[in-house]
């Protein structure tokens, strides 16, 4: 007899999602590139996988930060000074790096103040459910990502009454909040760039409506942080000249290359954060070698070099959007650093990542429930170190992929804006 946890187990192997992926495994082992293990890492964004080098187009270390000396100096030199971990909640003590880290944060973003959690979705799943209470709600776009749903569920297991409202829908969210009175604050709480589809949300429009509805602007740009906007600040500063009526929530561990998230904004707002967010209070910080890192790659971000990289980044993205359009291929999204690639059925999108993949050029083919079922897109992570020549590489594989699998054309398709 099995004992429950084994029939447990079994059961939930059976349910939703777990499921579908069961199915995609055992139909199709060879095409779904899933779990891979890296075995190593070389030059140029190459790495091994199972004994062969193939070109990384799958990592979100935009700007190629990872591989900087300074970086990576800066993680040995913070382990030699402060050991691997300080080993204590925030509640009690911080580390001198931390408060650092964070206001070098404030500083580059020129918010007043932030705090740092150990990662985006940490800080979702903390400060959302921080932010409102009974009296309030929170409307999110229905594509935004799984780490805002994930901290709106918390909030509403608090009695926070939430909503989606359509994706990058101003007018949408009007009728939302409308459905949703009668309520104190409102929380709208987007993305600063969609993950899967690279789109870029309507921030002024949304912040009109927020403001409409005695609400304010809750935006993740862990995607933008680093290579949008002047300077790297992300999306927010540019779209609304500041951050009043806002929190912007950034990554450290994508463009930054280090390790966690952070949540800018007033002082008040984030003195409320550090009392009443719970990772904040129960859980621990990021280790003191990586906020020692971030202040390096900071100094990376605003010395004379990023132009540098930024440049390189961009002109990337350029060649590689361009080529796919002149491949008559449908690219989703803004002109970001993640360009997806519209495929279609989950099946032809895993086979079409595997091609790629054997002719050499690792891609993240992306179905359902990434994004909506039938969608499948092959998501091309560029970075500022990629050799132009690996861009036309990946082109070209492109091209033989379209002569092998048939492929929507840009017109056959709606984009999604
Ligand atoms: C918009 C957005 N938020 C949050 C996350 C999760 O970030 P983290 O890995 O720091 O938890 C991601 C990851 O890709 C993301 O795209």
């Amino acid at each position: 007899m099995s004992d429950p946890l084994h029939r447990l187990v079994g059961s939930l192997a059976r349910t939703g999602l777990t499921r579908l992926f069961r199915r995609l495994l055992d139909d199709a082992p060879d095409l779904f590139l899933k779990d891979l293990t890296v075995e190593a890492v070389g030059p140029d964004r190459m790495v091994r996988v199972g004994g062969r080098w193939v070109r990384n187009f799958g990592s979100d270390s935009f700007l190629g930060l990872d591989q900087h000396p300074a970086v990576v100096d800066a993680v040995a030199r913070g382990v030699r000074d402060w050991g691997t971990h300080n080993g204590t909640s925030r509640a009690f003590s911080s580390v001198a790096p931390q408060r650092e880290a964070e206001a070098r944060v404030a500083a580059w973003l020129g918010a007043e103040d932030a705090v740092i959690y150990p990662s985006v979705t940490l800080a979702n799943a903390g400060a959302l459910p921080a932010l409102a209470t009974r009296h309030d709600v929170i409307a999110s776009d229905q594509h935004a990502h799984n780490s805002i749903e994930e901290g709106a569920r918390l909030a509403k297991a608090r009695g926070v009454r939430t909503a989606k409202f359509a994706h990058n829908d101003p007018a949408d969210l009007d009728r939302t909040l409308h459905g949703l009175r009668p309520f104190r604050h409102a929380v709208v709480a987007v993305d600063g760039v969609y993950s899967m589809s690279g789109a870029l949300p309507p921030l002024q429009q949304l912040q009109a409506v927020a403001r409409g509805h005695d609400g304010f602007l809750y935006v993740d740009d862990a995607h933008g942080t680093g290579v949008l906007g002047t300077r790297g600040r992300g999306t927010v500063r540019d779209a609304l000249g500041g951050y009043d009526n806002t929190l912007v929530v950034g990554s450290l561990s994508k463009a930054v290359s280090c390790l966690g998230g952070f949540v800018a904004g007033t002082k008040s707002a984030v003195d409320v954060l550090k009392l009443r967010s719970n990772p904040l209070l129960f859980g621990g910080p990021v280790p003191p070698p990586y906020l020692v890192a971030v202040c390096a790659a900071l100094d990376v971000i605003e010395s004379p070099e990023y132009p540098r990289l930024r440049a390189a980044l961009d002109a990337n993205v350029r060649r590689l959007i361009s080529g796919a359009e002149g491949l008559g291929l449908t690219v989703l999204g803004g002109r970001v650093p993640i360009v997806s690639v519209r495929v279609g059925g989950e099946d032809a999108t895993l086979r079409a990542g595997r091609f790629l993949f054997d002719a050499g050029y690792y891609v993240q083919s992306v179905v359902f429930p990434a994004v909506p079922h039938g969608a499948g897109v092959l998501r091309v992570q560029v970075n500022a170190n990629h050799p132009p020549a690996a861009v036309d590489g990946l082109l070209a594989a492109l091209a033989d992929l379209a002569r092998e699998v048939p492929l929507p054309a840009a017109e056959a398709v709606a984009v999604p804006a």
